[in-house]
């Protein structure tokens, strides 16, 4: 797994390799120490405020030096190609390199001639495979298992890269998975079952509402009566199981997906899932360095 591009990267044994570092190091500050600096680069061609920040606070607890990217001022300007722009991260001293892009599949054109580790930030509407790392991470901290855990993705299925990486990997390490939303956005392509949202709330372990991507849609569909038709209102989180919980990958349309006040309702893990991303993204980058021989035999310092 020097790459980590979608979720067929990782075996079930990296899955909980990463997801036990991750538990590991929560919490905790762990430089990696080696005899030179290590950069890492960042770049991101597609908005993000969580990605980006998580990968940039893992980078800084585990004391690699972060190059920071900005598209509008770089040399993409004046015609770079995404290609040439990755080789010159990896001239330049990169040891590793975190992408988010809007075409899927961008890392199909760099994988040949690119050698240090790349990291998909997401996608387009393929995957992200860190989203659903620490998605998995959120899951099995709060019922220690996957086997027969009830997990119902619902929302934006069809242009969902989190519905894509989360649905299969959670299939193949035991979960049960369901899918819920509009018609105009079932994914049929994807094996798993479709319930309605009414019988979702009451039969999920797991409750994961997924953003409208709006920015993917060709036309923009009106949101009014969303929340009432396909969302989490009041009522039905008053149905869901004792013990269930809510997640959301973020940002969240408070009001359309999910009433406002449930974002922080006891059983919506929306911002235990961030938490959780720096930890899941601080294991990802030791493991891709490691496996890619950009990582020396390391060695951490702990600090809380
Ligand atoms: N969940 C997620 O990918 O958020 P950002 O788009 O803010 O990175």
């Amino acid at each position: 797994m020097k790459h980590i591009l979608t979720m067929n990267d990782l075996s079930n044994e990296e899955i909980y390799g990463v997801l036990t570092r991750a538990k590991e190091w929560k919490g905790k500050q762990v430089p990696i120490v080696q005899d030179r600096p290590t950069f890492v680069a960042n770049l991101f061609f597609e908005p993000s405020t969580r990605t980006k920040m998580s990968f940039e606070v893992a980078e800084k607890r585990l004391g690699f030096n972060v190059l920071d990217f900005s598209p509008e001022s770089s040399s993409l300007q004046k015609g770079e190609t995404l290609y040439d722009t990755v080789r010159t991260a990896q001239a330049i001293g990169a040891s590793a390199v975190v992408i988010r892009h809007p075409k899927e599949g961008y890392y199909h054109e760099l994988v040949n001639g690119v050698s240090i580790p790349i990291l998909n930030g997401g996608d387009g509407k393929g995957e992200h495979p860190s989203q659903c790392l620490l998605d998995l991470y959120t899951i099995y901290e709060e019922f220690g298992t996957f086997e027969n855990v009830h997990v119902v993705i619902s929302g934006d299925v069809k242009h969902s890269r989190v519905a894509r990486s989360n649905a299969y990997a959670l299939h193949r390490l035991g979960a049960e998975v369901s899918l819920s939303g509009p018609d105009e956005w079932k994914d049929n392509t994807l094996p798993f079952p479709y319930i309605q949202i009414d019988q979702a709330v009451e039969q999920a372990d797991a409750l994961m509402l997924l953003r409208i991507q709006n920015e993917r849609h060709a036309k923009q569909v009106n949101q009014s009566h969303y929340l009432e038709e396909h969302g989490l209102t009041l009522a039905r989180e008053r149905r869901m199981k004792r013990e269930s919980i809510i997640l959301h990958p973020a940002p969240v349309n408070r009001g359309v997906e999910m009433e406002d006040e449930l974002v922080e309702t006891k059983r919506s893990r929306i911002f235990t899932q961030m938490e959780n991303g720096v930890y899941v993204r601080m294991a990802m980058l030791q493991a891709a360095l490691q496996e890619g021989g950009e990582l020396d035999a390391y060695t951490t310092e702990e600090h809380t």
